[in-house]
């Protein structure tokens, strides 16, 4: 009997990390795939880590054969800074690399004669507001509105929930089969931006909040790429981990769509970097603003509204503005830069 286990792509990612650590407290069985050789410090966490490319079909045909997996965290994925430097190469991995793992799903749930869930991050980039001032009108924006991406990123995340949505809904449509039934159950959360204390994001368009914090609790200057007026929803990982846990947890009847709003906070960059000078007072922070990546921003909404979450499967963030920062990260990070230092 092929042992029952949980798929993490991206898992060096922000979210791998905390995503492994919480569901290895669980002691689930994770067979971790990333690019790179998994981070020293998780790999006592998993059965089984791969360096590999989910653009690579035989690694992942290999995976459905000797591997009975349950849940695909799909968290493999190029954020929207740096998809703009190569915006075919992002496409490739962001939505072939998706494609790759839905048809696995679809594989294995064949195997194993049940729907394989597959819970995918999607993002906020996956909206696109046309001009600023209706950025600042529009208030909570819901799922089913203002879905303009400007960034190839963007593009892909909206797409690749429309995909999911095929996999479990349409597949093979006129195949003699087709009444079978679902092989993938896709369940997907646009996330705000996340701040997590334990490590620094690559290539996204939200990293000045977190690059702000950790630069002040190692001491280096930080130039802030956007205006102080810069208003975006944020999550604390300890959240973002909960959601994916409580969706992927929720009773399919619940569920009255593919793709919902999680948020927790929204603060501009000015109150960010207020809340960072008060907790590191010789923090040098200064704004310089990089126009092309304000522009990114700016199509991004102030807030969204997550009440379908919250409706349907009891979504409620831990963490508001005051305790994401004072009780979780200002200490964790303040902690974390200690411990390097001593060392
Ligand atoms: N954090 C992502 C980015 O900035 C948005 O989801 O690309």
């Amino acid at each position: 009997m092929r042992e029952e286990v949980v798929l993490i792509t991206g898992a060096n990612g922000e979210i791998g990390h905390g995503l492994i650590r919480y569901l290895s407290g669980l002691n689930y069985t994770i067979v971790a795939i990333d690019v790179n050789p998994l981070d020293r410090p998780l790999r006592s966490l998993v059965s089984k880590w791969i360096v590999g490319d989910i653009l690579d079909q035989i690694l992942l045909g290999r995976l459905v054969v000797e591997h009975q997996i349950r849940t695909i965290y799909h968290l493999a994925s190029i954020l929207s800074t740096k998809a703009e430097y190569n915006p075919e190469t992002a496409h490739r991995i962001n939505v072939e690399g998706t494609l790759n793992l839905l048809r696995l799903a679809v594989e294995q749930s064949q195997w194993q004669g049940s729907p394989v869930k597959f819970i995918y991050p999607s993002s906020i980039a996956a909206y696109g507001l046309e001009t600023l001032d209706q950025k600042n009108q529009v208030g909570k924006v819901k799922e089913n509105e203002h879905l303009f991406p400007t960034t190839m990123y963007g593009c892909n995340k909206l797409y690749c929930e429309h995909l999911g949505r095929y996999y479990s809904k349409h597949y093979r449509q006129l195949a003699a089969d087709s009444a079978a039934g679902p092989s993938v159950d896709f369940r997907c959360l646009r996330f705000p931006g996340l701040i997590s204390a334990e490590t620094i994001p690559t290539g996204g368009t939200s990293d000045y909040g977190p690059e702000m914090l950790h630069a002040a609790a190692k001491g280096t200057l930080y130039n802030c790429f956007v205006r102080p007026d810069t208003r975006l929803p944020f999550m604390v990982m300890p959240d973002a981990i909960k959601s994916l846990i409580n969706l992927e947890a929720a009773d399919q009847e619940k569920l009255s769509r593919f793709v919902y709003n999680v948020t927790s906070f929204n603060p501009t960059a000015r109150e960010i970097f207020e809340i960072t000078k008060k907790a590191f007072p010789d923090a040098q922070i200064d704004f310089e603003v990089d126009q092309r990546r304000q522009k990114i921003v700016d199509t991004w909404p102030a807030d969204v509204d997550d009440s379908a979450a919250r409706q349907d499967w009891g979504w409620q963030p831990d963490f508001d503005q005051e305790r994401a920062f004072n009780e979780y990260l200002i200490p964790a990070i303040r902690k974390q830069y200690m411990e390097t230092e001593n060392h």
